[in-house]
Formats: C-alpha cells, sequence, structure tokens
C-alpha cells in the first residue's frame, strides 16, 4: 500500500472524498478513548494469537502483528505517537498505524473482529482494572478512619436524629459507621464484577463470525471468565456502565454526607472540630476566615457523579438494538466518574489526616438537650418493675422538671426526682454520666467500648 493510500480514512473506497469536518471534530473519539490503548494493543494481540491458533491467519503475519503493534505500545508511552482525529478513534489510530509499520498485512488484524466488539473488551478490561484502584483507595480512607478511632473510643459526643441531641455515643463509633458505608462500597464495586468479567470479543459487529475463532481461548488469555451469550446484546449492552456509575454515585453521596456532617461540625455554631490550614482556605474579604472549601468540594461533586448516572440512563433509553454511536458518549462519562470519585477519595482521606476533635465541646454539647433521658426510661423498666411505655411518660415528666426549672438532667437531686417517681433511689443517678450511658449500649453493633474496640479488630483483620 502506498503512503497517500495510507492517509485515506479505511472507508474510502465506499465513501469517497472527505467527511465535514465538522463531523471530525464532533465524531472523533480519540481525545478520550486514547486511555484505551493498553487494553486495545493487549486485545489486539491475543486476538491474532487466536486466529493464528485457529489457522485463520499464518505465523508469519501474526508475528508481524504482534511486532507492529509492541512497536506502537512503546511509541505511545513514549509520547512519540500522533493521533489523528481522522482516524475517529483509538482503534482505527493503532490499525493505521499498523499498515505504516508492517504494511499490507496489518490488513488481517481486523479479521473476526469489529469495533464494536473491540472497544467493549477494551472497556470493560480498563473497568475492572478502575474498580479494582477505587476499591484500594476506599482501604485508605477505612485505614484512616480506624487510626482516628482508635485515638476516640472514649471521645463523646451527641448522637443527633434530626440533627437534635439523641443519645451520647462514642466518637469512634460514629466514624465507624462510615467504615460500614465504604465497605459496602467496596461490595457495590466488586459485584459489578461479575458482568465485567464477561468477554465480548468476538461477536464482531452483531452476529457473531462465521470465521472458526475460540473465544474461549481469548477470554482465558484476556482473564475473563465467560465468553457473553448473545452476539447481538453484546454490542448494544452498556448495563455495566450503569452499575460502575451507579457504584460511583452512591459512594460519592457517602462521602457527601461525612463532608456535609464535617461542614456542620466545622461550623461556628457547632465547633465539634478544628481542621489543620492544609484543608480549609482563606476569603479574600475577610480576614479571619478559615473555610472548609475542600469539604464544599466533596459536597458538590456527588452531584457531578448523580449526572453522569444520569447522562448514561438518559443516552440508553430508547436505544433500539444494537450499536449506534450514542454509545460513544459512554467514555467520556465514565472517565469523568472514575477521576473525580478517585480525586474525592483522596481528598476525604487527606481531610480525615488533618482534623482533630474538640472533645470538650463534644462533651458540652453532649451534656444539653436531656440525652440521657432514654438511659432514665431503660433504668425504670429494669428496676422498677414499669413497662416501657410507663418509663417513658414518668421520664417525660421529669424532663419537663428539669426544663421548668432549668436544670440538666444531671443536675437534679434525689428528692426533686422523687417528686415524681418516689420508687427511684440513689442508684438511678449514674444514668445521667455519659460515659456510663455510652458504655451500656453492649447490644451487638451498639456504641460500647468494648463493641468498639472488638470492631476494630474486626476491620483491621479485614483489611489483611
Ligand atoms: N469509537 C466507537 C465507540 O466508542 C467504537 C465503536 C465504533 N463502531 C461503529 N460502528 N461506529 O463507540
Amino acid at each position: 500500500m502506498s503512503k497517500n493510500k495510507n492517509k485515506q480514512t479505511i472507508w474510502n473506497v465506499r465513501i469517497k472524498g472527505n467527511t465535514s469536518k465538522l463531523f471530525e471534530k464532533v465524531g472523533s473519539s480519540i481525545d478520550i478513548d486514547k486511555k484505551l490503548y493498553k487494553e486495545d494493543i493487549t486485545c489486539s494481540i491475543v486476538h491474532v494469537e487466536m486466529l493464528f491458533r485457529q489457522k485463520i491467519i499464518s505465523f508469519k503475519i501474526k508475528n508481524k502483528i504482534i511486532y507492529g503493534l509492541n512497536k506502537i505500545e512503546k511509541e505511545i508511552v513514549k509520547n512519540k505517537f500522533q493521533y489523528q482525529k481522522k482516524y475517529e478513534d483509538i482503534h482505527m489510530n493503532i490499525e493505521k498505524r499498523l499498515f505504516e509499520i508492517i504494511g499490507d498485512d496489518a490488513g488481517y488484524v481486523h479479521t473476526a473482529r469489529s469495533r464494536n466488539d473491540q472497544i467493549i473488551t477494551d472497556f470493560k478490561k480498563w473497568l475492572i482494572k478502575s474498580t479494582n484502584e477505587i476499591n484500594k483507595n476506599l482501604d485508605n480512607i477505612i485505614k484512616t478512619i480506624l487510626k482516628v478511632a482508635e485515638k476516640n473510643i472514649e471521645t463523646i459526643m451527641p448522637g443527633f436524629t434530626h440533627l437534635k441531641n439523641a443519645q451520647a455515643v462514642s466518637f469512634a463509633h460514629y466514624l465507624m459507621a462510615y467504615i460500614e458505608m465504604f465497605k459496602r462500597d467496596k461490595a457495590r464495586f466488586l459485584n459489578n464484577l461479575k458482568s465485567l468479567q464477561e468477554n465480548p470479543l468476538g461477536v464482531a459487529a452483531l452476529t457473531g463470525t462465521s470465521f472458526n475463532i475460540d473465544r474461549h481461548f481469548t477470554t482465558k488469555k484476556l482473564g475473563f471468565i465467560k465468553p457473553t451469550s448473545n452476539s447481538i446484546d453484546t454490542v448494544a449492552d452498556r448495563d455495566f456502565v450503569l452499575d460502575f456509575l451507579y457504584s460511583v454515585s452512591v459512594c460519592s453521596l457517602h462521602i457527601s454526607r461525612i463532608a456535609e456532617e464535617f461542614i456542620i461540625w466545622n461550623s461556628d455554631g457547632f465547633n465539634l472540630i478544628n481542621l489543620s490550614n492544609k484543608v480549609v482556605t482563606g476569603s479574600s474579604i475577610m480576614p479571619q476566615k478559615k473555610n472548609p472549601d475542600l469539604l464544599e468540594y466533596l459536597r458538590g461533586k456527588s452531584g457531578t457523579s448523580f449526572g453522569n448516572l444520569f447522562s448514561m440512563l438518559t443516552i440508553l433509553k430508547g436505544l433500539p438494538l444494537s450499536y449506534f454511536k450514542d454509545l460513544q458518549d459512554d467514555k467520556e462519562i465514565v472517565f469523568k466518574s472514575n477521576e473525580t470519585l478517585n480525586n474525592c477519595i483522596l481528598i476525604l482521606n487527606e481531610v480525615l489526616k488533618n482534623f482533630t476533635p474538640n472533645k470538650n465541646k463534644m462533651l458540652e454539647l453532649a451534656n444539653s438537650g436531656y440525652i440521657t433521658a432514654t438511659d432514665l426510661a431503660d433504668y425504670l423498666v429494669k428496676n422498677n418493675n414499669m413497662s416501657f411505655r410507663k418509663a417513658y411518660q414518668v421520664t417525660a415528666s421529669i424532663v419537663n422538671y428539669a426544663e421548668k426549672n432549668k436544670k440538666k438532667l444531671n443536675e437534679l437531686s434525689i428528692i426533686e426526682l422523687n417528686k415524681i417517681e418516689k420508687k427511684l433511689s440513689n442508684d438511678v443517678l449514674k444514668v445521667f454520666n455519659l460515659k456510663y450511658s455510652v458504655n451500656s449500649k453492649k447490644s451487638y453493633g451498639g456504641t460500647s467500648f468494648d463493641n468498639i474496640k472488638k470492631m476494630i479488630t474486626k476491620y483491621k483483620k479485614e483489611l489483611k
């Protein structure tokens, strides 16, 4: 093939003349999918190895193609590869370069395959790699939370419902709630592997192929578990993209929730934590300000992730089978979601390493809002032979009394308590102690110190 001919598009015989420049601009995806060069080359190498094993191409041609592909990979790594928009995407860019390097034998590489199966094979391999990376990053957050938790088992703060003081909890227990969320995120990403590990290569454009290919061979060589079962579904399916974007969205949502908690706790009204200078920024006009911008970034970015999920759902809605150009946008959406999430995970980890709980303020806040009222009601059930509902009413009367007399529950004397419930003895006063309150929640999963220690040990073991 002459050099000049090679400058033309693959379809130049059928489609004479150049495509409108405008379409080249919007239709080309090379700026986005060049990220997949490694996967594309690996998949092509395995593809030609299979073609040779199946006696579809010769030994010599297989080796020539592999030589050319390896050379291209080196060029890309060394930034010496020239991507061209007119060849649309990573597949055509590589194929065109292969022609330049090895000549007309490059024409055999695309036997028994289409860009339609090629792209999803590359994309699935990339997603498997990214999934593992995200999960590794999530492990780092879990490790950081555990470090903070270990130092704060006996740090007492109010637990909230409706953002009103509810019951006292350990700060470690509170933070470890997020470990549970991040563990579920990891499991959600891992669940996606089941469909990601089905190999699309070999379904060709949409029907499969008349060549005697071996999809089980490429499946094994590429590290997939099994070949996909229906060729039409395979090229049309982007459920694995939705699953990934949904997993990213839920993980971003968790990050957004902890970011919001920290923003509230860091506010002057709450003042429960201090953020170090590393994770705050100043104001251009108010000299005193230290703003939690990074946390706001985390909260804001969840919106981008949800948007990406909805973009993909909308692209797929109403799309007939099988491949359409509409699907090409999946890469841009996923790459953005993936990058944003990884940034958010790194930032959250940085914030978690750069804050201190304001223990006195936490305790002070926990001492307000009659936070031990439920402990008193439980005490009455256990020691004074009352039903819980009766004990609840007696306790409510005691809270009313305290409120009217502008006292905290732990400031009430036994004489005052006896005015409302005469059966109470001095022993009851212990329930107003916050440490006692927290440590009494010994039920599995509760906030007692022993439970927390056991959970920390369990989480650490899981990380190994
Ligand atoms: N760049 C394309 C994409 O990402 C690859 C598949 C192209 N297939 C086609 N029939 N135009 O969707």
